[in-house]
């Protein structure tokens, strides 16, 4: 929390009635001139003068004004500069110990506009960040090759090719995949059919050969595994969700949506977490103790038409919230306790998450990223203006960030007080 709002609106209180605040509730932020680069949020905008209004989701379908900046606040001039900032900051001390002097967003890439770009992973050795787009008919993945002044993409074909991958994690220098197709697909290479199945996968970053790790729960096909994290036992956390069946490149789900743990060392496969609607993005402590898992259950798969893509109509009412657990030690694999809620996404839910070596919990959601303290605090949110379905820190020392959605590839650079981990 600001300390100097703090004060700001006890004075403010003391000499007006509090319907009648008088501190602004955006403020250019200390030592930063241009407020539509950088602005800072009084209070976390506890009180905003009325009226206010904030667009919601109606029939199932979600306004892209349904967001925080967007909300419209008339009688505050403050407030409307938000819709143009791309660094809003709520907790002012971190926050700008985050951001240093000068961060940037810049859009490096444009991208096909009709799909999600997923499963980033930042390989050192190639100094190259691997990702993909889960979408019909794509059978390879892309690399961004950063050896030279500018960033180059292109596209990735493995060995065997993996159709639709959702999720990736780099553990000991081999990428981890979680792919959501079980179509047969034709080889982008000569065109002969390959038959894949929703699973784990292990790839090999430099040679680009393939392996299967796991593509069934007892003898079940497995939904379509969304996203994964590793622990320093190698063990993988992945959640099983339903996305494949929304973007059309597997059959209807059979299997609850679930968080499982799955062990390459002996094939087990344990369910550790069964009560979200929709897990979805993951992460790790950096001292392994906390998991976070993320629920998308405001996409609601119940009624939705089969003939449009994607397979869900938005539910306001569903899971948009952060969970963190307790990681506890057992000789088979850990487990998780303590489930607690830490984070209602602020706009749309939370989908791709990592954390940062401080320990900062990131979350892709709607437009852009929040930046939360471990224990859920919105430290400050990057708006990036167009949707955001997973990002990696990258480049020398893993300080930048590197995020992924529709339409779009963009770069953060100039942060300071913020560094990706090493296997991540
Ligand atoms: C709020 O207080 C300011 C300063 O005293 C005054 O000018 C303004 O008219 C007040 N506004 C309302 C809505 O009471
Ligand atoms: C202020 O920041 C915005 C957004 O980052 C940028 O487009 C603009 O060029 C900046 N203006 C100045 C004067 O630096
Ligand atoms: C959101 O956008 C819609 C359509 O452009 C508009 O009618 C509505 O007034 C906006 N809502 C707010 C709160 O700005
Ligand atoms: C998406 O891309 C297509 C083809 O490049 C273009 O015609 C269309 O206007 C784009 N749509 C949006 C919403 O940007
Ligand atoms: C980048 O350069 C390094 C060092 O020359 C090289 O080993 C690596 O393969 C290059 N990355 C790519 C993607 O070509
Ligand atoms: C890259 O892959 C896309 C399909 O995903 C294909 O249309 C395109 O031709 C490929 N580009 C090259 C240079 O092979
Ligand atoms: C076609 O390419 C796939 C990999 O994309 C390979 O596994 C297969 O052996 C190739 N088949 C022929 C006939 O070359
Ligand atoms: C879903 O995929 C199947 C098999 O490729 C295809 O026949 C069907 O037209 C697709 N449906 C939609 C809505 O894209």
């Amino acid at each position: 929390m600001a300390r100097r709002s703090v004060v700001l609106l006890a004075i403010a209180a003391a000499v007006h009635a509090q319907s009648n605040i008088t501190a602004q509730v955006v403020e250019r932020c200390p030592h930063f001139a241009n407020d539509s680069a950088v602005a800072c949020v009084n209070n976390y905008a506890s009180v905003l003068p009325c009226p206010f209004v904030r667009a919601t989701a109606s029939n199932g379908v979600d306004p892209e004004n349904d967001t925080f900046v967007a909300t419209s606040v008339a009688s505050d001039d403050s407030f409307h500069r938000l819709a143009e900032t791309t660094f809003v900051v709520f907790d002012l001390e971190r926050g700008l110990d985050i951001l240093g002097s000068a961060p940037r967003l810049e859009r490096v890439f444009e991208t096909r506009n009709d799909s999600i770009h997923e499963g980033p992973v930042y390989v050192p050795g190639l100094n190259a960040i691997i990702f993909s787009q889960p979408h019909q008919g794509v059978y390879q993945q892309k690399i961004i090759n950063l050896n030279g002044t500018e960033p180059t993409i292109s596209n990735f074909t493995t060995d065997p090719p993996i159709y639709a991958v959702n999720g990736g994690r780099l553990y000991k220098g081999k990428i981890y995949w979680a792919s959501e197709a079980s179509f047969s697909f034709p080889s982008p290479e000569n065109g002969s059919t390959i038959d894949q199945t929703p699973g784990i996968y292990e790839l090999n970053p430099y040679t680009r050969e393939v392996r299967t790790l796991l593509n069934n729960y007892f003898g079940q096909q497995l939904n379509s595994p969304n996203d994964l994290v590793i622990d320093s036992r190698g063990d993988i956390y992945f959640s099983d969700s339903w996305y494949g069946y929304a973007i059309n490149v597997t059959d209807y789900p059979v299997l609850k949506p679930q968080t499982y743990r799955f062990r390459p060392s002996t094939g087990a496969v344990s369910v550790v977490e069964g009560s979200l609607e929709q897990p979805n993005g993951l992460g790790i402590s950096p001292d392994g103790k906390t998991m976070y898992i993320s629920d998308t259950g405001i996409t609601d798969f119940d009624g939705a038409p089969e003939e449009k893509l994607p397979r869900y109509t938005f539910n306001k009412f569903g899971g948009r919230t952060v969970y963190a657990f307790d990681v506890n030690f057992a000789p088979p694999g850990n487990y998780l306790t303590n489930k607690r809620p830490i984070w209602y996404a602020q706009t749309f839910a939370v989908d791709g998450m990592h954390v940062s070596r401080e320990g900062y919990v990131l979350g892709a959601s709607g437009d852009g990223i929040d930046v939360l303290s471990e224990w859920g605090e919105l430290i400050l949110r990057i708006e990036v203006g167009g949707e955001i379905n997973n990002f990696q820190f990258a480049g020398p020392d893993r300080q930048e960030l590197w995020l992924f959605g529709p339409g779009g590839i963009w770069r953060v650079s100039g942060l300071k007080g913020i560094h990706g981990m090493v296997d991540e």
